[in-house]
């Protein structure tokens, strides 16, 4: 897969060389560019925002400069997404579905945001598929840290790049609509705490009930917006008890 994003603080993306995504990239499963907005620019100060029509407090960004930017990175079967808080919320499905295109743009705004024609101009081009996204109900300063968090949402996706395919299958947002079981390793005590008997018994059955079991009542008690999602046809009868 490859990802551009385009940004006025490239430095701003530099986690992106560490860890499981810095190992994708350096592995090839990822070819990530990082560009800086203001090469694209043309004026002696390197300007990429203006105020807003209209009157209003801060600056936008300008489309021309956006423009000429998207021109040169955006190809055909692309998606730009663009991270702003009114954008639709960045989900798990959605990460899941990002996961299999092979073409990523995120073009990242600062200030009051990019001028609204940049989205509709490249929503009318054949070929190109645009998404503003927001990564939670508040306000960042930018679109960089979301950038950084639909990046690595999509490449721990991406086949390879977690070790264990199998951890990816029983977490927070999975198939299942639930949160994930609390989770414990050695040693059994500590600070007077014990690790739950069921987890040290070895029977399987009797674990994964557990699990399920905590995994509904943390869900209920954190997320009471996920529990009225869940599909009724899908729980069992053990379930409905707990
Ligand atoms: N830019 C500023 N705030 C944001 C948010 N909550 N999500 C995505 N992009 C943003």
């Amino acid at each position: 897969m490859r990802i551009d994003v385009v940004s006025i603080f490239p430095d701003y993306l530099a986690p992106l060389d560490l860890s499981l995504v810095g190992k994708a990239r350096t592995g090839g499963l990822l070819d990530l560019r990082v560009h800086d907005l203001r090469d694209w620019t043309t004026d002696r100060h390197r300007t990429v925002d203006d105020t807003p029509f209209g009157g209003g407090a801060g600056m936008v960004m300008r489309p021309d400069v956006w423009g000429t930017a998207l021109d040169s990175v955006l190809d055909d079967g692309a998606h730009l997404l663009v991270p702003t808080p009114s954008g639709a919320p960045l989900t798990q499905r959605t990460a899941e579905r990002l996961a299999e295109e092979q073409h990523l743009v995120v073009a990242c705004g600062r200030y009051e945001g990019i001028d609204a024609r940049v989205a509709e101009h490249y929503r009318a081009r054949p070929g190109v598929r645009v998404s503003e996204f927001s990564i939670g109900d508040y306000v960042l300063n930018g679109g960089e840290v979301a950038a950084l968090v639909l990046v690595e949402a999509v490449a721990r996706l991406l086949p390879g790049v977690v070790g264990n395919p199998e951890s990816l299958v029983e977490e927070s947002h999975g198939a299942a609509g639930l949160l994930e079981y609390p989770v414990y390793t050695k040693p059994p005590q500590w600070a007077g705490l014990d690790v739950p008997d069921v987890l040290l018994s070895g029977h399987h059955g009797r674990i994964a009930r557990w699990r399920r079991d905590q995994a509904l009542r943390r869900t209920a008690g954190r997320r009471p917006d996920l529990v009225a999602a869940l599909d009724v046809a899908a729980l069992d009868r053990a379930d409905l008890a707990t």
